[in-house]
């Protein structure tokens, strides 16, 4: 028999077993990536955005437990901010959120962050006007100086 002495979170587990916003988006605005080379685990973020809203957002990990319920919960957080709002989320708050992972598996909720901060990227590149905060109102502009 195998057994485990790494202990889960009730919430951890329900994100495993359930996962949330699973699999992919069609024309995504923007695509994400991490992959950790210790254990091999990869994840794959899409990310549909309008007016500077995460308005969809899908995932794919290759991993273990702990990196499917950190993409689950990551997805979670991301949807309907911000680009700005989405950038501020951490993995200790993915982490946290999950009511906690054991210390030897947090750095599978690294991997959520870094794929979530990887689909922005992308998402930048592509749309490189884009505003990244929102725009100005017209006629706000302070008026020049006069010499
Ligand atoms: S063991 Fe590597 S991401 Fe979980």
């Amino acid at each position: 028999m195998v057994t485990s002495n790494v202990s889960y979170t009730k919430k951890m587990m329900a994100h495993f077993a359930n996962p949330h916003n699973m699999g992919r988006l069609d024309n995504p605005d923007g695509v994400g990536k991490a992959g950790n080379p210790v254990c091999g685990d990869v994840m794959h973020l899409h990310i549909k955005v309008k007016n500077n809203k995460i308005t969809d957002i899908k995932f794919q990990t290759l991993g273990c437990a702990s990196a499917i319920a950190t993409s689950s919960m990551v997805t979670d957080l991301a949807k309907g901010k911000t680009i700005d709002e989405a950038l501020r989320i951490t993995n200790a708050r993915v982490a946290s959120e999950l009511g906690g992972l054991p210390p030897i598996k947090m750095h599978c909720s690294v991997l959520a962050e870094q794929a979530l901060h990887s689909a922005i990227e992308d998402y930048r590149k592509r749309h490189p006007h884009s505003p990244a905060k929102p725009a100005a109102k017209k006629g706000s502009a302070k008026p020049k100086e006069k010499k």
